[in-house]
């Protein structure tokens, strides 16, 4: 096994259905590449962010998270919409990395919202903040509404299908590098022979 799929949801509620659809994520990924799987909660973490004006200033547990985001071999991460943005806090923990802390790191992003309403919040403002960052953002996102999900489950057919199409594009990434020749010559895999 690897290193990790690590997953940040950016929601302080419990239970959240940001966490649910980061576990569905990371747990999709770690298996597909045979990573391990680690889902960080903000509300976990939340103690002492608020009032922290470097990642030095965080507790321990929090310092601990923040280590085991920039050390993932892939990221998940995702906020609740709040008044049509990510959330506040998630946005801070964000701002206390080091600017070139992500650079090349690839990412999945994800949203949950109430409604349909916010779906773009992805686009608009979760991509431009990795792209600050330089990370390599996914080209799918998975944004889930209340309507996604069931008994606090995700049940929608069509999401699910969608976090499968975005967690396929991390292969570039994290699959074993096969050697460009033996891919293109003849349209099979040298290393799968
Ligand atoms: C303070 C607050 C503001 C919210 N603003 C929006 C919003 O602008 N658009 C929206 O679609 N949902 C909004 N919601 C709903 C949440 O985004 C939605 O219920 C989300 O799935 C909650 O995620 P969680 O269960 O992980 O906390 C808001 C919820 C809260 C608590």
């Amino acid at each position: 096994m690897g290193g990790k799929i690590v997953g940040l949801s950016g929601s302080l509620s419990r239970p959240s259905r940001t966490r649910v659809l980061v576990e569905a994520a990371v747990q999709r990924a770690a298996e597909r590449y045979s990573r391990e799987p680690l889902v960080i909660e903000l509300s976990a973490i939340a103690g002492s962010l608020g009032s922290a004006a470097r990642v030095s200033d965080l507790d321990a547990t929090a310092q601990a998270a923040v280590a085991e985001l920039l050390d993932a071999d892939a990221l998940v991460l995702a906020s609740p919409v709040y008044k049509g943005s990510y959330g506040g806090l998630f946005k801070h923990l964000l701002d206390l990395l080091d600017p070139l802390a992500l650079v090349g790191k690839p990412v999945l992003l994800g949203a949950t919202g109430g409604g349909a309403r916010h779906a773009l919040v992805i686009e608009h403002q979760l991509r431009p903040l990795l792209g600050f960052f330089e990370a390599q953002t996914l080209a799918t996102g998975v944004y889930a509404s209340d309507a996604d999900f069931r008994d606090g489950a995700l049940v929608s057919e069509a999401l699910l299908e969608r976090l499968d199409r975005a967690v396929d594009q991390f292969a570039p990434f994290l699959d074993p590098v096969v050697p460009r020749a033996a891919r293109y010559s003849n349209g099979t895999h040298a290393l799968a022979v």
